[in-house]
């Protein structure tokens, strides 16, 4: 199965595909986590676009595109991929038609307001990329991952100023792939809320992608 994950900041694209890639059996590509661990390791990748993750901004399609062709160019991807963050506009998507062929595009549908809940109280593992909420999915031990028990972390572009800024650029830039993957017929719609337990979202887009 080959398929993107659409969706705004803190729709819960990375908390799915966790669950997801066991499920399809196909590794979960997330561009965000593949910079954040060029910036952890401070590579040169990393130093180049560090300041522009932690003000909410796109790195440039160039550098996204080449990321990704070379990372879905590796053995595991043969049978298929999720990927978590790409494409994010119109040239990353038609490089992409130019890479392969999707099966599906699944677009988590959330409003604003539970977007900023969501990324106000995330945190995560800094190693192991493992995602948890203070009030929605909280781990057992406060403050410690589930396995590791390193001490959880707060994104830097989780702060205030960054999550508008974020969601400026998805309304600019990314939104408008909803349409063009619409007149491909490969969108497939699952609405999500801050009510729905995490498990109840993978149910819905389980359903959505078989
Ligand atoms: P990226 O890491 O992709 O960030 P994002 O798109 O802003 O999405 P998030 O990871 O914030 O949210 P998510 O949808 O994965 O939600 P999550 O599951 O964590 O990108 C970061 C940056 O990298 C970008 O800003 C950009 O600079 C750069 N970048 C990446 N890709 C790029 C590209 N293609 N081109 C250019 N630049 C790029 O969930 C959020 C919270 O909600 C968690 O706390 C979770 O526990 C909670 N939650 C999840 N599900 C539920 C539920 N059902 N109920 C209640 N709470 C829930
Ligand atoms: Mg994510």
């Amino acid at each position: 199965m080959k398929a993107v994950f659409l969706g705004p900041p803190g729709a819960g694209k990375g908390t799915v595909a966790a669950q997801a890639k066991d499920y399809f059996k196909v590794p979960h590509i997330s561009t965000g986590d593949l910079f954040r661990y060029n910036i952890k390791n401070e590579t040169e990748l990393g130093k180049q676009v560090k300041s522009i993750l932690a003000s909410g901004g796109l790195v440039p399609d160039s550098v996204t595109i080449a990321m990704v062709k070379e990372r879905i160019a590796e053995p595991d991807c043969k049978d298929g991929f999720i990927l978590d963050g790409f494409p994010r506009t119109i040239p990353q998507a038609e490089a992409l038609e130019e890479m392969t062929e999707l099966d599906h595009v699944l677009n988590l549908v959330i409003s604003n307001e539970e977007v900023v809940q969501r990324l106000s109280g995330r945190r995560m593992c800094p190693s192991t990329g493992r995602i948890y909420h203070v009030l929605f999915n909280p781990p057992k031990v406060e403050g410690k991952d589930d396995e590791t028990g390193e001490d959880l972390i707060q994104r830097d572009d989780d702060k205030e100023e960054a999550i508008k800024h974020r969601l400026e650029v998805y309304n600019a830039q990314t939104e408008p792939l909803i349409d063009f993957y619409r007149k491909k017929n490969l969108i497939r719609d699952v609405k999500t809320s801050n009510n729905m337990k995490p498990d109840e979202v993978f149910a819905c887009v389980v359903k959505a992608l078989s």
